[in-house]
């Protein structure tokens, strides 16, 4: 048992993926054996229903200065996040002077679209070298972390913001209420707070287990948002289901009073208790699928060592940590990752140790099956590399069950 972060209240255990590192730490081979581990337990809030993790790993271990990921890796993301800057700037950026600011910037995917754009704006970030990336594209960046203290030092200088948007970061935060006191200190009067995150429902319904690792401390949904909007001054005023990540929750949250909640926040929450969201033995199904999974994995992996087959990885994400560290995958199984991300190639998965090396090595040859950790780009991946298919190879997915295609 243990205490919810966001409201005090009991918070039951329902699975316990043991020793587990930090999800983005690529390390040079020259540092195996410095890694950083914690326990990874994750639990639901029988109070708020808030789903959370037990322990904490400290922000500067998550997101060091040097911290690898890159937004603007895929296609598909940059035009998710084009579209939505291009919604903004004709709907919440129309005033005189209006003020856009984005928690976790990364490298101005969205940021260098509202700045193109002559909005003025400031992203947040933690991380210098992605968001060097992104002043290097002419945007305005602040290098620390977004919480109370640093939103009102903005309002001081800037004034207050009529847009507030943050794209898988709000999630990261266990300390949460620092967040909305800074959105509170730092909001205009009608501005909102726009959070998009990974969405508990696809994970829970899909078996997306990998989707829990350190970086998200918290794994939303709508009835747990609205309650922790409300308890921080906020309305849950509308939501939009969003395809990206294999199931995201785009939350529109604004001050109390400001803004009519669309008919979308009354449909989720009925959808919710539908799917038993709230319910303990959804989450007792989820665990014994968790187990299920990893079993498969691995002894699908084993059997095609032992028969001689060659197998690599492909896309060494976040979200693989959890599974390779859970499921004991290393590279006696898996003897390669390829990630198009230069500042992971020539580096180790976290945990696993698995060698991390460019695409062009997938084709050097070809091995006959490969995992895809990037299950969440499948499309965009396959097209890419549809050759492999083409040469006789398989693709080998862990979710929502383990299957060759
Ligand atoms: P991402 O989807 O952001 O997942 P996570 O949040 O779990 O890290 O990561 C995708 C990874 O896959 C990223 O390291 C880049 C890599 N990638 C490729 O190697 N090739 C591709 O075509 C795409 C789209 C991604
Ligand atoms: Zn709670």
């Amino acid at each position: 048992m243990s205490k919810c972060r966001i409201c005090g209240g009991e918070v039951r255990e329902f699975f316990d993926f043991g020793r587990q590192p930090i999800s983005d730490a690529f390390i040079r081979p020259s540092a195996i054996g410095t890694e950083h581990f914690y326990r990874l337990v994750v639990g639901f809030c029988t109070s708020c229903t808030m789903v959370q993790q037990f322990e904490e790993v400290s922000r500067d271990r998550m997101f060091p200065t040097d911290y690898p990921y890159r937004s603007s890796g895929s296609a598909v993301m940059r035009e998710h996040f084009e579209q939505i800057a291009e919604r903004y700037l004709k709907t919440e950026l129309t005033g005189p002077d209006p003020f856009y600011v984005e928690v976790g910037c990364n490298d101005g995917i969205m940021l260098g679209v509202i700045q193109a754009a002559g909005v003025r704006h400031m992203g947040v970030d933690p991380a210098e070298e992605a968001t060097a990336v992104a002043a290097a594209g002419g945007s305005r960046v602040h290098v620390g972390f977004f919480e109370e203290s640093t939103a009102v030092g903005i309002r001081a200088s800037e004034g207050p913001a009529q847009l507030i948007f943050s794209a898988n970061t709000i999630s990261h935060i266990a300390y949460i209420d620092s967040v909305f006191a800074g959105a509170g200190a730092l909001l205009d009067e009608g501005g909102i707070f726009v959070f998009e995150d990974r969405y508990l429902g696809d994970i829970v319904e899909h078996t997306y287990f990998d989707q829990i690792y350190d970086e998200h401390f918290y794994l939303f949904s709508v009835r747990s948002v609205q309650a922790m909007a409300q308890r921080f001054g906020f309305d849950l005023v509308d939501v939009e289901h969003l395809p990206v990540h294999g199931g995201a929750m785009r939350y529109t949250t604004a001050r109390a009073g400001e803004r009519t909640p669309t008919p979308a926040v009354t449909e989720w929450l009925a959808k919710e208790r539908e799917q038993g969201l709230a319910d303990e033995a959804t989450y007792k199904d989820f665990g014994a699928r968790i187990e299920a999974n990893c079993d498969n994995l691995k002894s699908l992996l084993v059997r095609l060592e032992a028969e001689g087959h060659t197998v690599a990885g492909y896309g060494a994400t976040s979200k693989s940590a959890t599974v390779t560290n859970y499921c004991g995958i290393g590279p006696e199984l898996i003897p390669f990752v390829c990630d198009s991300t230069a500042e992971k190639q020539g580096r180790v998965t976290p945990g696993s140790r698995i060698p991390i090396r460019p695409p062009a090595a997938f084709s050097d040859p070809y091995p006959d099956y490969a995992v895809l950790f990037a299950w969440n780009h499948a499309e965009e991946i396959m097209a890419k590399e549809r050759e492999f298919r083409a040469a006789g190879g398989k693709w080998i997915l862990y979710v929502p069950d383990v299957h060759i295609v």
